[in-house]
């Protein structure tokens, strides 16, 4: 359900150089995300720049917050990243389509992987998913949230320069300790999503993979996020399909990347 709301910043923390994290008071939202959904961020009026997406790293019904983790890419990420707790900004959302929590039972072993600022909607999806959960981590260097996923499941890092982990990629990581899941659900880079649904095709096994990396207005109305199906769309006969309203989760069978 698609709804607009005007949160309060309860606090803004760096997590690490550039990553930040905004707790907000969002009841409205929180009471109905899913994990892998989205929120449209709107820029204080001043500034004129577009809402920017963000996904909610967690939702938390009770207390009626959001949690959200972003990185400075830009003008409108930089400027969210001076808001001060007591600021209130208007959200959109939650957006999109999250991630398909029913796909598992307690006998599924899911390999949950995160790839940079693709990291955040996967611990709301880690702690909601009901079954045996190897989680796998890569960043360039330094790590952020990486000790929230602890209560979740199995976790293995990866990293760019080998600070931490595995010096490599989620793949690498994921080779070295063969991991051999039953399903598998990703967020992060286009070339780390690739990599999985190679391999998801490989062993012939499911994966969910969430297209961050695409959007424009965020609502369905300019086309600016399309990506390209195998299948023609039965009502428009294209082979497009929207990552703001269709996405951002897709079964990476039914987007070609
Ligand atoms: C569904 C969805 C969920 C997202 N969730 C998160 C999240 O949880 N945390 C987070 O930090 N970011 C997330 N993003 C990316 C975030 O929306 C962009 O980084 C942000 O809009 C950039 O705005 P800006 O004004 O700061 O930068 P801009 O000035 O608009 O762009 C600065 C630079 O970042 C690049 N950029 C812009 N948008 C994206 C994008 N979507 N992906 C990669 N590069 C981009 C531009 O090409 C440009 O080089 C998400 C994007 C989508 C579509
Ligand atoms: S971002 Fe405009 S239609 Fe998807």
């Amino acid at each position: 359900m698609k709804k607009k709301e005007r949160a309060l910043i309860i606090s803004q923390t760096e997590l690490a150089a550039g990553i930040f994290e905004m707790r907000l008071a969002a009841p409205q939202i929180s009471s109905c995300a899913v994990p892998g959904q989205f929120v449209m961020v709107g820029i204080r009026d001043e500034s004129h720049i577009l809402p920017r997406p963000i996904s909610i790293c967690e939702a938390d019904k009770a207390l009626g917050q959001i949690r959200l983790v972003y990185r400075i890419a830009g003008e409108g990420t930089r400027e969210m990243s001076t808001y001060l707790p007591g600021t209130s900004i208007d959200l959109t959302g939650p957006l999109g389509k999250g991630y398909p929590l029913d796909a598992v039972n307690e006998d599924t072993t899911a390999l949950i992987v995160g790839g940079g600022i693709g990291i955040p909607p996967l611990l709301g999806l880690s702690k909601a998913l009901n079954c045996t959960r190897k989680i796998v981590l890569g960043y360039r260097d330094e790590l952020f949230l990486d000790h929230d996923f602890e209560s979740c499941g199995n976790i293995y890092i990866s990293t760019d320069t080998g600070s931490h982990g595995v010096k490599g990629t989620v793949m690498d990581a994921i080779s070295q300790y063969q991991i051999k899941p039953d399903i598998i659900f990703a967020c992060g880079p286009l070339v780390m999503l690739k990599a999985v649904k190679g391999f998801a095709a490989e062993k012939g096994i499911p994966a969910f993979i969430s297209l961050e990396e695409r959007m424009a207005c965020g609502i369905g109305a300019c086309l600016g996020c399309v990506v390209k199906t195998p299948e023609r769309d039965n009502h428009s006969n294209v082979n497009n399909t929207r990552v703001c309203t269709e996405g951002p989760v897709f079964d990476s069978r039914e987007v070609l990347l």
